[in-house]
């Protein structure tokens, strides 16, 4: 099962309340990274809204945050345009062809034309800062976001905001850098009285400890000043990071060729599939309350009373591959050494499963889905969906 941890969640959530309070600007949760809906009521007064990568994940913004609605997309079509127009504060476009298709459209809308309504245009500065170019938006060739030159003569009426999003778990060095670029390549843009928003995507670590949050503020009150603009972030990870664990079983412990393995009753392509799509290795424990008491820095985001929990090594007498129930030969979460021999009936609990995990969740092979389960304050839980045969059923047809 997927635990969330209200508190946790809160922690992050207040941190982000005093980096926008003190660089005055609005902050909204990515939905892409984190959509658990039923934890909006515990977020909402210290979020601005939520941003929204299409019609559905703005139909949930709306419903059931209820607050602020960006919307981006890379393409819309006529239907989502006109769902959208009616409630979407934000309306931002990817290229400039899809922007000239819907411009007249949009324009007519009442809701533009009362002030309600804003468009943007996503741009991308070609200025790179990460390591994973599977998480570049800038790399050569990119169909995320106009160029510069792109751009260079465009007539722009109607358009009031400019969007980029270039970062990836990244600290605020990497936003001074892509600013830099913006400046030289769109500053002449952002000056001219017509453009009032800057979103400056997500991607910003910020509830990190190593996180500097000084330099974000000073980077977002600059810009605010120098262009006259009120400024966005809309940051996933940071809002949800370390505030999950995903839980799993042992159902069966063998060996091939020397190579011991555990298959999980949770997988890596069904639910966790970053780790094999980014690639990363997640921390590991094993719960066993006959073993010495671990060190109490080394717990999971979520901890139940009672349960002692041992982080899993690299290398050591009872090293396993941990692989998922699915008939994928590379569903396999990695090598873990564990300070005893795994069982059936073990329970292993991946650490920080909150963000990307939940919402890039499938079904593939029919596999059991994890339940979803809020942790409160009290450390009580609360269940707040169980899956079963029906849901697998009815996903296809
Ligand atoms: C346009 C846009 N905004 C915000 C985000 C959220 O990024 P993160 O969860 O890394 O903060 C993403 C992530 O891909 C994105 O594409």
């Amino acid at each position: 099962m997927f635990v969330i941890s209200i508190p946790a969640l809160q922690r992050n959530t207040a941190i982000l309340r005093g980096v926008k309070e003190a660089a005055d600007c609005r902050l909204v949760l990515a939905l892409k990274g984190f959509a658990c809906w039923k934890t909006f009521p515990y977020l909402r007064e210290d979020l601005d809204g939520c941003c929204a990568s299409g019609l559905w994940e703005a139909r949930l913004a709306r419903n059931h945050f209820q607050k602020h609605v960006l919307t981006y997309s890379p393409a819309y079509d006529e239907a989502e345009v006109a769902a959208l127009c009616e409630f979407t504060q934000h309306l931002d476009f990817n290229s400039l062809s899809q922007w000239w298709r819907f411009r007249d459209q949009v324009l007519a809308h009442p809701r533009f034309r009362s002030g309600e309504l804003l468009c943007g245009l996503r741009i991308n500065p070609e200025c790179s800062t990460g390591a994973t170019p599977m998480y570049d938006p800038c790399a050569a060739g990119s169909r995320l976001g106009i160029t510069a030159g792109q751009l260079a003569g465009a007539d722009l009426t109607g358009i009031s905001g400019l969007h980029f999003h270039t970062l990836c778990e990244q600290n605020s060095d990497a936003l001074e850098t892509t600013l830099a670029a913006v400046e030289e390549k769109f500053g002449h843009w952002l000056r001219l009285a017509q453009f009032t928003y800057l979103n400056m995507g997500g991607g910003h670590w910020i509830t990190q400890p190593f996180y500097d949050r000084e330099r974000l503020v000073r980077l977002v009150t600059q810009t605010r000043e120098r262009y006259g603009v009120e400024v966005w972030l809309e940051p996933g990870e940071a809002v949800a990071i370390n505030s999950g664990v995903l839980r799993a079983r042992v159902m069966d412990v063998m060996e091939s060729a020397g190579q011991r393995h555990a298959i999980l009753s949770i997988s890596a392509t069904a639910h966790m599939p970053d780790v094999l799509e980014m690639p990363y290795r997640p921390d590991v424990f094993l719960v066993d309350a006959t073993l010495p008491a671990a060190q109490p820095a080394a717990q999971p985001a979520v901890c139940f009373a009672g349960e002692n929990y041992h982080l899993a090594g690299t290398s050591g007498p009872w090293l396993y591959r941990l692989g998922g129930p699915t008939c994928l030969a590379g569903d396999v979460l990695g090598e873990f050494a564990f300070p005893r021999a795994l069982r059936v009936g073990d329970t292993l609990v991946f650490d920080d499963m909150a963000h990307y995990t939940m919402v890039k969740t499938t079904l593939f092979n029919g596999v059991k889905h994890p339940s979803i389960v809020l942790q409160h304050a009290d450390g009580s839980l609360e269940t707040l969906r169980e899956f079963g045969y029906e849901d697998f059923k009815n996903r296809l047809a």
